[in-house]
């Protein structure tokens, strides 16, 4: 019986890596929110200097939300998919409700939570569970968001 539980849940980890494997590669393959705008409000350049990936993030604010957000960069698949990922998630979100979900991933990826920490639209982010607690992959996937952070206290201090 111990087997059979053992052997079963092995198979559930197995098929949930299968499929937060194939929710990266969508996303590194098809970017969301790709490019960069004209004029906006705030422009943040990151750099991950283990590697030399870079991030470039343009994004537009209207009544302290994120309007629109738009992504250039080059990386590796999970620096890249979680960029793509995170332009979705934070578009409409005020910019303190966005400073609080780049905590809330960096706790999911360096804690000890499971996906629950995640609730209702980060649901997606516990497709980068399989890199919980690496340091180097958690620095590409937080590429981006460290980015957005920095941006939004930069924003703040000129206005
Ligand atoms: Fe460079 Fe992942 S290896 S950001």
């Amino acid at each position: 019986m111990f087997f059979e539980i053992a052997n079963r849940q092995s198979q559930i980890k197995n098929h949930m890596s299968d499929i937060h494997q194939e929710i990266l590669l969508d996303h590194f393959k098809n970017p969301r929110n790709r490019g960069l705008m004209e004029s906006p409000d705030f422009r943040r350049h990151g750099v991950n200097p283990a590697c030399g990936d870079e991030v470039e993030l343009t994004v537009r604010v209207n009544d302290k939300r994120i309007k629109d957000i738009k992504v250039q960069s080059s990386g590796c698949v999970i620096s890249q998919a979680s960029a793509s990922m995170m332009t979705e998630m934070v578009k409409g979100k005020l910019l303190t409700e966005c400073a609080d979900l780049v905590e809330t991933f960096r706790h999911f990826l360096v804690g000890n939570e499971g996906a629950g920490a995640l609730s209702g639209s980060l649901d997606e982010l516990s497709a980068f569970s399989n890199i919980k607690n690496q340091p180097g992959r958690v620095n590409c996937a937080m590429l981006p968001w460290i980015a957005l952070l920095e941006g939004i206290w930069e924003y703040f201090k000129k206005s």
